[in-house]
Parts: C-alpha cells; structure tokens; sequence
C-alpha cells in the first residue's frame, strides 16, 4: 500500500472535506461578486521563465518544475501574480478600467511541511490594475476583511498588518544607500521578526557589517506600529517623496475608516513581504493570538505588468490561503456542520409501482429538488428507516394502493403529517410542501 499515498505535502478531499472547502469557495466568491470582481482562470503548468526572477528567490527555490517531452522548461504555478500580468497585460487596451478581477486556484510549492503550509494549497486571489493610487489598496484591504468577516470571524480573530515598501526605499535612499544595499536591507527587515539580528547576516556577506548607527535607525523605523509614530519618523528627514507617501497614508487609512474597518488595520513597517516584485503599499494579515501563519499576503506591484512583457500598468492585489484559514476558523469553532440531506425519498413498492416512481423522480430531479431511493426492493419498514437516517424532508410512498388510485402518498418526515396527490401533481406538491407553503 505504501507506494500508493499521496506524495508528502499533497492533500485529498473526501466529500466532507470537499464540502468544507466548498463552502469557504461559496463565500469568498459571493464577497468578491459584492465587491464587483469578476472571476477569471488559467492555466496550472506554466513556463519556467515567468517564475525566474521574478517572484524572487525564496519561490523560485520551491518551483516543481521539469521539462516537458516538447524540451521545454516548465513549472506547476506557485502562485498567481506572474500568470495574471501576463492576461491583464495581454489585453490591457481592451479592458475597462479599473480592472479588478478574482480567482480560486491551487498553487504548488515545495515548501518544509508545517502546521498550515503545505506543497500543495488553494489561495483566493484579488487583484486591481490601472490604478496607481491608494483607492485600489482600500478596495483590497475592504474585500480582504469582508472576506474573513464572512465567516464570522471578528476584529478579535484577525487583524492586517499594513506597512510600505516605497516608504522603506524613499526612507533608506534618504539614509544615504544605494539600490542594491536598499534591497539587501530589506531582505533582513522581512527576515528581522524570526531570525532577530542573524538576519542581517545576508547584507553583512555582500556588503560588510552594516553600519550600527544605520542598523540602529532600520530597527527604530521597523518598530513603528502607528500613523503618528510613523508622522514623526517622517517629519525628522523631510522632502517631497516621502511626503506624498505619508499622503497616500492617509488617503488609505481614512478610507478604511469610513468604511468603519479601521479597528482590522495596524501600522506596522516590520512587513515588507519576500516576494520580490512588491514596489509599495504591502499587507498581510495573521490572527490575533499569533499561533498560525500569515492568513492571506498582498501589495503593490507596479512594475510586474511591463516586466512580463506587457504594457506599463500599476497593479495591486492579495491571496488568502485556505490552509491557515481552514484552522484558523477550526480553532474559532466556525467551522459548519454541514448538512447534506435530501429533499425526498422515494419508498417503494413491487416491481410495477418502481415504474411509476422512477418516471416521477426523474421528473422531481430535473426540477432540481435532490432524490434518492433504494436500489434494491425491500420491505416498507426498511425504507422508512433508511428515509429518516438520510436526514430527506418528505417521503414519496409508492404502494400497490396508491397506484391504483392514481395518487403517491407524501410524508412529511419531520411532523409524519401525510396527504395523497394526483401524480401528475407531485413536482407541484414537493414544491409547496418544501417552500413551507
Ligand atoms: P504569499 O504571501 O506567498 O503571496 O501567499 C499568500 C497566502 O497563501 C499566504 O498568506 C498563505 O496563507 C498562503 N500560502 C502560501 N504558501 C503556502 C503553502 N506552502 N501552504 C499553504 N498556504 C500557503 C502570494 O502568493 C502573492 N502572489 C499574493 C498576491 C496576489 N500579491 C498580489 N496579488
């Protein structure tokens, strides 16, 4: 049996679980319908070069990828950004703008195994293009909460860590470095909260030990959890750049506010995100008690678009995953016990009354009301057992009896209250008798 598992990593969806998942898919997309996304897809095998260099080391270490029997490079898509930059940027003369468009997908990453991660994950993702200021981030940020509030989960569960790549770059070039020391420091700000000053060891191998007055500012800035704080830091070094920053700050947070989602959003620059291609605004967003792993990651990527080839088009957007959100509404309890009953039953007779009941619960299902009925002949008092343990509302009775008479006999399971109907009537009577009427 053991070469027959599934492989480490990869999971299987027994129809409990399916209805479980579906059931998360359901509200996501309802949310993203509210919010007027329209859904899209592509492909799951994708070529190897959309990946390189381009979502950054740490995903391109972790690509499934091979080459085809046609001699080309591929890889199962670890994420969606690249391959939805690539259809916006394919079209971007053609589509109304804004765009702002949504999917649910797998993603594959070889990834170390840990509670909420694993190499194979689903994620909801929602992107905006053609917007360049911060309306985008608040619409994102909006759905984004919608769509753990959905489910019940409260400001007491989750919360969005909400911080600014620009802000770092425009903060770090102000601080007198260049480019490449910029992008080095910022690998050891997203690396700071786990490995703590180790994670200055990547910078201290390119370029020697930082500077301990520099590393002394990079942390202040880093521990900055408020808009005032944040305010401050500013208002020491001045200029226009950063100025209009702090704008777009309070363009972003006010929106929010209005929308009275304020009380889910935290300042908190010790975010800048791995993924390579992040250039402003980025968020994630965790649970309060800090037990799980980021629920869902997003930001600005305004250069991605161009990069892959496409027109230049200021971009924006987040995936949650389901992984973390599955335990996250477990550990909640507001997981749903989810009832899959039928609507009706079918109890029968002998062979002659099987005919009539199969034309009458072929025509019940094209009505789209679920049925079900025993494969097998048995005696009524089976049937009616196995009526009740299927959880079914009515019971449809075939007997010799009502045959005769032109009727079927309902049920109804939950009060036994029972009436005859002309057969040609039952699709009519199932109907009323479920609508409560
Ligand atoms: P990400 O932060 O890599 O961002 O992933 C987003 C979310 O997907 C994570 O917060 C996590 O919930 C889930 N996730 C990622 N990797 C795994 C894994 N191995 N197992 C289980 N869950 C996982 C992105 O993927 C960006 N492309 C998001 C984005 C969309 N940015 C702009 N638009």
């Amino acid at each position: 049996m053991a070469q027959f598992q599934t492989l480490p990593g990869f999971r299987e969806f027994y129809p409990e679980d399916l209805a479980r998942r579906n059931h998360i898919f359901r509200l996501w997309r309802q949310t993203a319908h509210a919010f007027g996304f329209a859904e899209y897809d592509a492909p799951v095998l994708e070529p190897l070069d959309l990946y390189r260099a381009k979502s950054g080391d740490e995903i391109e270490g972790q690509l499934f990828s091979f080459t085809d029997k046609g001699g080309r490079e591929v890889a199962l898509r670890p994420e969606m950004t690249p391959t939805v930059c690539r259809l916006v940027g394919a079209k971007a003369s053609a589509l109304k703008r804004p765009v702002k468009w949504f999917s649910l997908a797998e993603f594959f990453r070889y990834e170390r195994m840990q509670k909420g991660r694993g190499r194979c994950f689903h994620q909801f993702n929602a992107d905006i293009f053609g917007e360049p200021g911060p309306e985008a981030e608040t619409e994102l940020i909006a759905l984004l909460v919608q769509c753990l509030c959905a489910f019940g989960l409260t400001e007491q569960d989750f919360y969005v860590r909400l911080s600014d790549r620009n802000l770092w770059f425009y903060y770090l070039e102000a601080l007198g470095l260049d480019e490449a020391r910029i992008r080095a420091v910022l690998g050891a700000v997203d690396r700071y909260e786990k490995y703590g000053d180790d994670a200055f060891q990547g910078y201290a191998e390119l370029f020697g030990p930082l500077d301990p007055a520099l590393k002394a500012q990079v942390l202040a800035f880093l521990q900055i959890k408020s808009l005032g704080a944040l305010e401050q830091a500013l208002a020491a070094i001045g200029g226009d750049k950063l100025a209009a920053r702090l704008a777009d700050w309070k363009k972003l947070l006010g929106g929010l506010d209005a929308m009275g989602l304020a009380r889910f959003v935290e300042v908190d620059l010790g975010v800048v995100r791995g993924l390579a291609y992040y250039t402003g605004f980025v968020f994630e967003a965790f649970d309060r008690k800090g037990e799980l792993r980021a629920l869902a990651g997003g930001g600005r990527y305004d250069d991605l678009v161009e990069k892959l080839g496409g027109p230049a088009l200021p971009a924006v957007g987040f995936a949650i995953g389901d992984m973390t959100f599955a335990l996250l509404l477990e550990q909640r309890g507001l997981t749903p016990a989810l009832v899959s009953a039928p609507d009706v039953y079918a109890v029968i007779g002998g062979p002659a009354e099987r005919r009539a009941a199969f034309a009458d619960i072929h025509a019940l299902r094209a009505a789209g009301f679920r049925v079900e009925y025993p494969f097998r002949e048995l005696a009524f008092g089976k049937q009616f057992k196995a009526a009740a343990e299927s959880g079914a509302r009515l019971a449809l009775i075939y007997g010799g009896d009502e045959l005769a008479k032109g009727v079927v006999k309902i049920r109804d399971l939950t009060d036994r209250s029972e009436r005859e109907v002309p057969r040609d009537q039952a699709v009519v009577a199932v109907r009323d008798l479920l609508a409560g009427a």
